[in-house]
């Protein structure tokens, strides 16, 4: 048997010390996932403030001498997580000991820098991947995430050209694409030949993901369907033609859950639960109605949102039909958590203020509430434009809160709507709409009302929901299949 693929992971989020949404949780379980299916891999994450003070024993293990460009030097450490995935920390500390979140500063503007201190950790990706890394462990393949280490397929392809390591592309989100004016070229040490059509140029600025969907080996995303969709026009945002072109190199595999989201064992509830004892879940429920000043009733289903409030994440719609999903019939409670877009904070603060008992908006990012929403809800809203994998739907189906969504990307793979058919089949656990507009959303929120008044079926929908699987073990096993076709191609 040959050895195993040894694959550098590199991220620019971890949770749960550094994360903004699914990427800080995927880099968190994904990684063990692939040591337990026989995978070598270490993850390489900027040192901010959280990973330092979370790993103080971390040692220097390399100097990273200045590696061209206007890039200072930097330095590595090693830690290890609780998966004993070993962590790589990029230490920089005029780049990354910042306030704030991994992208923004505390007042929630980017970064000024944000090229360099990505393009900084694309680049000491691909040197670790090259000959000339200072470390004696080479990966066999790079595996990057996101616009904020898609540069490093192309620091491997102009200037380590002989490196021997494959590099993977996986896209968590195409609407994030890493662009920057063309004169930041010089400062990230790229050669000018490299803005170019079928280089790092995008319709005349500089795109960190489009140059790693040009030159990685490999491309993934999330989800099958968002695979799909990613090479259409609509959702492919402008990079729809290259995904094409690439189509015999691209895989959907869709993300798990980790099994720290299970109500079953988790210890922020106020009272866990299973599929055999759902009766307890309606502890969840009155504890979190209290815990957020919401009236106590059997006459409506206490409908909720964890999510950035984004346009994405369609949380226009339901604040477009929130006053009629209120209204009824057959009428809701809305609880919501989230941090995002200003005008959709005030928005749910608005409804909240118009609605006292009957509407709660939570804006913040809270890990515990998040918990405590997915558990005490009745009903889980996912009306996203796009989306592609998407968590919380699956946390829901998890935590028998039957979800709604709109039938897009991951949401599409995992939510199956409640009809007649799917009812007979057993395969209906929750409700799914197709355009994403405000009526749709309605029509989906009342079918998913009627049919919490109904318990025998309800309780069939949460019970489907819960017997899914969306352990890691099978993520990991594709990715590791991927990997291994890299390596033995390579060998
Ligand atoms: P995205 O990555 O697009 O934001 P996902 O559904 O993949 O969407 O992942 C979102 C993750 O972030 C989930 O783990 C979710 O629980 C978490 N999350 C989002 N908003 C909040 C919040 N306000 N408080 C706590 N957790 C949140
Ligand atoms: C992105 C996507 C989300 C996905 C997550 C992890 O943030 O918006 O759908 O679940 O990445 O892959």
């Amino acid at each position: 048997m040959s050895s195993p693929p040894r694959v550098l992971f590199v991220t620019s989020e971890i949770a749960p010390w550094q994360k903004t949404g699914g990427l800080g949780d995927i880099s968190a379980a994904l990684p063990g996932a692939l040591a337990q299916a026989g995978v070598d891999v270490r993850i390489l994450v900027p040192a901010y403030p959280a990973l330092t003070s979370a790993f103080p024993e971390a040692g220097v293990i390399a100097a990273i001498p200045p590696p061209g460009g206007r890039f200072p030097a930097g330095r590595l450490l090693a830690a290890s997580t609780d998966a004993e995935v070993p962590l790589l920390l990029l230490d920089c500390p005029e780049y990354f000991a910042r306030p704030g979140g991994p992208y923004q500063s505390p007042h929630r503007r980017d970064w000024p820098d944000n090229a360099l201190r990505f393009g900084l950790l694309s680049r000491v990706a691909a040197l670790l991947a090259s000959d000339a890394s200072p470390l004696s462990w080479r990966p066999d393949i790079l595996h990057c995430n996101d616009w904020q280490s898609g540069l490093a397929p192309a620091y491997l392809h102009y200037l380590h050209p002989g490196a021997a390591a494959a590099t993977v592309m996986t896209i968590h989100n195409l609407a994030f694409q890493g662009l920057f004016p063309a004169q930041r070229l010089a400062d990230l040490g790229l050669p000018e030949e490299a803005f170019v059509f079928d280089g790092v140029e995008f319709h005349g600025q500089l795109s960190f993901l489009k140059a790693g969907l040009q030159f990685a080996d490999r491309i993934t995303t999330v989800s099958r369907t968002y695979a799909q969709e990613i090479q259409q026009a609509e959702l492919g945002f402008g990079l729809d033609g290259l995904l094409r072109h690439r189509s015999a190199d691209l895989t959907g595999i869709l993300n798990g859950v980790e099994a720290s989201w299970n109500p079953a064992t988790d210890p922020l509830l106020a009272q866990r639960y299973d599929a055999r004892h759902l009766a307890d879940k309606a502890a969840n429920r009155q504890a979190l109605r209290r815990e957020l000043g919401l009236e106590e009733t059997a006459a409506w289903p206490l409908m909720a949102i964890v999510s950035r409030l984004t346009h994405q994440k369609g949380v226009d719609l339901v604040l477009a039909v929130a006053e009629e999903l209120l209204a009824g019939p057959p009428g809701a409670q809305l609880a919501v958590l989230g941090t995002g877009e200003r005008e959709f904070e005030a928005g749910f603060r608005m409804l909240a203020a118009r609605h006292p008992g009957k509407v709660a908006a939570v804006i913040g990012f809270d890990e515990r509430l998040a918990h405590r929403f997915e558990a005490g809800a009745d009903i889980f809203l996912m009306p996203s434009r796009f989306e592609p994998c998407g968590l919380n739907q699956m946390y829901s189906l998890r935590y028998g809160t039957p979800p709604v969504v709109r039938a897009t990307g991951g949401l599409a793979d995992t939510v199956v709507d409640c009809t007649a058919q799917t009812l007979a089949a057993g395969s209906a656990n929750g409700f799914a709409f197709g355009p994403a507009d405000a009526a749709s959303l309605l029509a989906a929120v009342r079918r998913a009302g009627d049919a919490w008044h109904r318990s025998k079926l309800w309780r069939r929908l949460q019970k489907n929901g819960m017997a899914a699987d969306f352990s890691w073990d099978k993520a990991a096993a594709d990715y590791a299949d991927i990997y291994r076709t890299m390596h033995s191609a390579e060998a």
